[in-house]
């Protein structure tokens, strides 16, 4: 009598244990989706778009995952953030992880349209109207904006077109500029490279590095607009689409699976 109740009451204990630590795959829920949709909209949407769609973080909903697609991948991902990337880690249970999968995994392929227009037309235009004064590709170019080899693999297409169109919309942290006066009166601008307590370095539009003591310095600024010029009225919409084709199309080769 007593091994007949006690058997099945083990299983369920096995079974339950199973689908929290192992994380083997419990079939998703509607509700599971609702409460990741839910926390993807607070937290995720702001770079990912509101449906995932892309935006400063690359396209969630079409199924391509260049840092891996299984969904110990997307755990992992989702959890620690990505090294070395704006991906933040973002620390929650692993349940609440699974529901944000289950949410990513339900979203319409449909978002990922490619941006029409000639990716080889935007390589010359990227080439002959001076962007590669400034961004690096592959190893050719400046160094006063961010280094554009994978841009396409970061950012959706849309994101792109408005960095290009309104760079003051959304400013990279690491390229905000600042100015400011030294005791003579000279006024220095430039990237901020480094600052400590005493003193702070400046990199200036010929990447030459500065150092200055902070308690000579007077009406220091940092700058609220992008160093980047806006191509709104120089590119016409079909050469903005080539543009944006073509960062779109650059991506590491290869990707990790
Ligand atoms: C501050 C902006 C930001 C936030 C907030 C953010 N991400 Fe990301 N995420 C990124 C960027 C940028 C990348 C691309 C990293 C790279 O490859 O350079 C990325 C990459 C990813 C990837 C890997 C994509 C791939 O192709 O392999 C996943 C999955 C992901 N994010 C999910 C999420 C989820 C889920 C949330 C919310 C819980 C979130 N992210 C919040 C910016 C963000
Ligand atoms: C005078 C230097 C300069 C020139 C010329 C320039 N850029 Fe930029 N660009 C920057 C800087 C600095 C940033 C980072 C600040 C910001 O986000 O606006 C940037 C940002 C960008 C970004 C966003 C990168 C990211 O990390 O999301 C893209 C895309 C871009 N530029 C494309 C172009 C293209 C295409 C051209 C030519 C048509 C061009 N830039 C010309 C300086 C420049």
């Amino acid at each position: 009598m007593t091994y007949a109740v006690l058997l099945p009451l083990m299983c369920l204990t096995v079974a339950a244990g199973q689908e929290h630590g192992g994380g083997t795959n419990r079939p998703a829920s509607r509700a599971d989706v609702e409460a990741g949709a839910k926390t993807f909209r607070s937290h995720c949407a702001v770079c990912h778009g509101p449906h995932g769609e892309g935006g400063r973080g690359p396209n969630l909903a079409n199924g391509q995952f260049y840092h891996g697609s299984s969904d110990a991948d997307l755990l992992e991902n989702i959890s620690k953030g990505i090294p070395s990337t704006e991906m933040p880690g973002l620390f929650y249970s692993a349940d609440r992880i699974r529901q944000i999968i289950a949410y990513i995994r339900s979203l319409n392929s449909a978002a990922g349209v490619k941006p029409g227009g000639q990716p080889s037309e935007g390589a010359a235009l990227v080439r002959s109207r001076g962007c590669l004064q400034c961004h690096r590709i592959s190893g050719e170019g400046g160094r006063l904006g961010p280094d554009l080899t994978s841009i396409g693999q970061m950012r959706s297409p849309e994101y792109l077109r408005q960095s290009i169109v309104d760079p003051d919309a959304d400013i990279n942290p690491r390229f905000k500029t600042v100015s400011f006066r030294d005791d003579s009166g000279t006024r220095y601008q430039g990237f901020l490279m480094n600052e400590d307590t005493y003193t702070v370095q400046l990199l200036d539009t010929h990447e030459q590095l500065h150092s200055f003591a902070k308690a000579e310095l007077s009406n220091y600024k940092i700058e609220d607009k992008s160093p980047m010029p806006s191509y709104k009225s120089t590119l016409s919409d079909a050469q903005l689409q080539d543009v944006v084709a073509y960062l779109s199309s650059l991506r590491p080769q290869g990707g990790r699976r």
